[in-house]
């Protein structure tokens, strides 16, 4: 039984270190900046860099999301006062395990701003 308990107690702990380094890059916003004001019905593209990254849904109308190995790539279309807001670039969590505790390292964010129409 002794022998049993050890053998889980190893797993549990291998799992512990894959989980943490499996997945765990950080996004990183291709930018120096983190806050954009667009002008209304402009385009807008923004890159987040690291591997299985996602852009938190739900995303406004005219949004799509252009995946890439290591990156993803948000585009705004026809911008308007609707795309104001933040938009948050995760970890996907290909298990469903729950996403780390320690969320900052997890996603990074960016505030978009668009004004209304004159
Ligand atoms: C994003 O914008 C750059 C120029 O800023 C452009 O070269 C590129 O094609 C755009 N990408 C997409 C997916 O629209
Ligand atoms: C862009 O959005 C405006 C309103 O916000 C709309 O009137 C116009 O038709 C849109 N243009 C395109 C190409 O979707």
């Amino acid at each position: 039984m002794a022998g049993m308990k050890r053998f889980l107690t190893f797993g549990v702990v291998l799992l512990g270190v894959i989980s943490a380094s499996c997945g765990r890059s950080t996004p990183t916003i291709d930018s120096k900046e983190v806050e954009f004001v667009l002008s209304p019905l402009s385009t807008f593209n923004i890159s987040c860099i690291g591997e299985n990254v996602i852009w938190a849904e739900p995303l406004p109308r005219n949004t799509f999301v252009f995946p890439g190995s290591d990156s993803s790539t948000l585009v705004i279309y026809n911008a308007s006062v609707e795309h104001t807001g933040t938009y948050t670039c995760q970890n996907q969590n290909p298990d469903d395990r729950p996403v780390d505790e320690d969320e900052e390292f997890n996603e990074a964010v960016i505030y978009v701003f668009v004004a209304g129409e004159e």
